[in-house]
């Protein structure tokens, strides 16, 4: 809650996809938030599929009050290229839920942000999928972005390696026009969530079976969406477990003090070998004013608290205790990764 202890207005524009899914549960789950209302662009799965994923996950929430609209079909310029090897043809795992049948999801989310702007006060947007409803939304009403509260993207990276090329990130690969789009022209500083705070929030086997021994259906749900993101883990870079991008990013928005980073200007490579690399000067080469806060440390356990107590409904003392064995003394209450704050 900020100061006067309001919920605080957010758009969560999102690719379900596994993470997004993870993070439309946080957010549900987290009384600071008044999610109103999600837009789905294409990236992990195609816009309409992720807006049906949303509505599974509202279903689940008992929330299908809340609208769902599908937004942008293809990239600004690119030819869209999904992660439905990552995230399953359904992109939920192929976990096979069945469909939402009591409510559709909505056409016109590039109309539903700019009017959600302009209507509602003190508006933020947290950017979980390739930046393309965005990048349309601001070049056709920048009038109203210019209301915009906050902007938290997940995406980009600045010292760690990319996960859909050597040096690029998939939301920004998919459409690095649309990103290069944003970072030029939003009006507020965006918080770039990256691969560097990103790759550090690990859901392990343990860290499930936690969940499932304490909110088994919650448990036993986690378990089907991610099992195929387990898997695409163990073969692509043999970790245990999968990354949960996504969540870090609404984590980070409901607790600033879960990372640290420096304010930065950042470009975004459109085209060439780097396509969709995020260029962060750190160095003041261009002489430009910041428009990011890159972050580039976090804290693990201190995430995994908040991810555990929200979507779990895990409890004091045995939080704690349990924390500690997640996460030994060598790395608990640390900001892990590289470099210090500005
Ligand atoms: O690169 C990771 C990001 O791309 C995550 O948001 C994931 O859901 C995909 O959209
Ligand atoms: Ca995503």
């Amino acid at each position: 809650m900020n100061a006067e202890n309001k919920k605080r207005n957010v758009i969560l524009d999102c690719d379900p996809g596994i993470d997004d899914c993870l993070a439309l549960m946080l957010a549900l789950r987290s009384p600071e938030l008044n999610v109103l209302g999600i837009t789905t662009v294409c990236g992990n799965v195609p816009a309409a599929l992720g807006a049906k994923n949303a509505l599974k996950i509202l279903k689940r929430y008992g929330r299908l009050d809340i609208p769902v609209y599908v937004g942008e079909e293809k990239p600004l310029r690119r030819e869209y290229v999904s992660a439905q090897d990552t995230h399953g043809e359904d992109g939920m795992g192929d976990s096979g839920l069945s469909e939402v049948e009591e409510v559709s999801p909505l056409p016109g989310a590039v109309d539903f942000l700019n009017r959600t702007l302009k209507e509602q006060q003190e508006v933020s947007v947290i950017a979980l999928g390739p930046l393309t409803n965005v990048a349309k939304a601001l070049e056709a009403d920048p009038q109203a972005w210019r209301r915009l509260r906050e902007f938290v993207s997940m995406g980009g990276n600045f010292k760690s390696f990319g996960n859909c090329s050597p040096v690029a990130e998939y939301n920004y690969w998919c459409d690095p026009d649309a990103a290069a789009f944003v970072y030029e022209n939003l009006p507020v500083r965006i918080h770039m969530i990256g691969l560097d705070v990103t790759r550090k929030i690990v859901l392990r086997p343990d860290i499930l079976e936690y969940i499932c021994q304490i909110c088994p259906e919650e448990g036993e749900f986690i378990r089907k969406i991610t099992r195929f993101y387990f898997d695409f883990h163990w073969e692509q870079e043999e970790v245990l477990g999968c990354v949960i991008n996504d969540p870090l990013a609404v984590a980070y928005f409901i607790d600033p003090s879960l990372c640290r980073g420096l304010d930065l200007y950042t470009g975004v490579a459109v085209e060439g070998i780097a396509l969709g690399q995020t260029v962060c000067d750190e160095k003041g080469f261009w002489k430009k004013a910041p428009n990011s806060r890159v972050l580039t440390q976090t804290d693990t356990e201190g995430f995994m608290r908040l991810f555990l107590s929200r979507v779990a409904g895990a409890e004091e003392p045995q939080l704690s205790r349990v924390l500690r064995q997640l996460y030994p003394a060598a790395c608990r209450n640390s900001i892990e990764g590289g470099q210090q704050d500005a």
